[in-house]
């Protein structure tokens, strides 16, 4: 599996890693979903305090292999005052069953001043029980001013939605963590569930491309979102045979032709007013 340096962390991260959004379905098949994404190289795994049963679940799964996994939370805007950010970073941490994590995010920008946020981070960090911090659905004048607070240097990345039908963070977002060395994690690459049906144009575009390489139009997507230095994409399955399709994806070499394709039947379209979360 393909290592990218994680924004300003220093860190190798594996470009394709692992969702755990609405994981709670089935543990034991969540469990061996994770391990199975785990042994293919997806040591990246994503989870947050909001996804419910997504925690305990992780902790589960990376018992006795802490250290091979770029472990990710985020804290609810509500909980993020500097001494609130503290106290949730430590009920993950009772969670997911460590001591540590490898970043921690704001779930999306809230109620409480940045400054404060960002204080709880920098705390935690000295504490040694997160090694770095990040945001989630910051457009760019959030971006500005969490880096106006922290310097730069401090951001480790943002994580955004993407996928082959909504493209909207193409136009100053990514730029603007490529510009500024943090990491653009992509999330929802699958649309949520909602991909491209195989009867529709682009579906077909995929499908012929997916053909091309003895792959499936899964893997195709996942190949195109993070086609760009910088970028990572976290997909969820709750499937072990799919965690496994998802790792594959990186061995995908497309040709010029083929981005150019998929560039056409799933056009960035105009940027919009604001930037588009879930
Ligand atoms: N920061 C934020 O605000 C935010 C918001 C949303 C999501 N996220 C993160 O991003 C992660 C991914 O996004 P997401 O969960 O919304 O959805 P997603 O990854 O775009 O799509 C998940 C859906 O795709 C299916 N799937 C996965 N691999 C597949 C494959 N190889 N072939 C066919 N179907 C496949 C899954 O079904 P099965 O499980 O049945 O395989 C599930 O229905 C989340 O889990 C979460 O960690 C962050």
């Amino acid at each position: 599996m393909r290592n990218r340096e994680f924004g300003p962390t220093g860190r190798g991260v594996p470009v394709i890693g692992q969702g755990t959004w609405r994981l709670d379905g089935d543990r034991a098949g969540a469990v061996a979903a994770l391990r199975a994404g785990l042994d293919a190289g997806l040591s990246h795994i994503d989870t947050a305090e909001m996804y419910g049963e997504a925690e305990p679940i992780v902790g589960e799964a990376i018992a006795g292999r802490r250290d091979g996994v770029f472990l990710v939370s985020k804290v609810v805007p509500g909980n993020a005052s500097r001494a609130g950010v503290v106290a949730a970073c430590d009920r993950s941490l009772r969670r997911l069953r460590t001591d540590r994590l490898d970043a921690y995010l704001l779930h999306w920008p809230g109620q409480h001043p940045l400054e404060e946020t960002i204080a709880g981070f920098e705390a935690l960090k000295a504490a040694g029980k997160i090694l770095s911090w990040g945001v989630s659905n910051f457009d760019v004048e959030d971006l500005a001013e969490a880096l106006a607070i922290a310097g730069p240097g401090a951001i480790a990345c943002n994580q955004v939605l993407y996928h082959l039908q909504e493209r909207a963070i193409e136009h100053a977002v990514l730029p603007w963590c490529r510009s500024h060395g943090v990491a653009l994690v992509g999330y929802s690459p699958f649309g949520s569930g909602d991909f491209p049906h195989a009867d529709s144009p682009g579906g077909r575009v995929l499908a012929g491309i997916a053909q091309a390489h003895a792959t499936t139009p899964h893997a195709v997507a996942l190949t195109f979102l993070t086609r760009e230095a910088g970028t990572f994409t976290i997909p969820k399955t709750g499937r072990a045979d799919r965690a496994i399709e998802n790792a594959r994806a990186d061995g995908i070499d497309l040709a010029a032709e083929e981005r150019a394709a998929l560039d056409a039947a799933f056009p960035r379209g105009p940027r919009p007013r604001h930037l588009p979360m879930l």
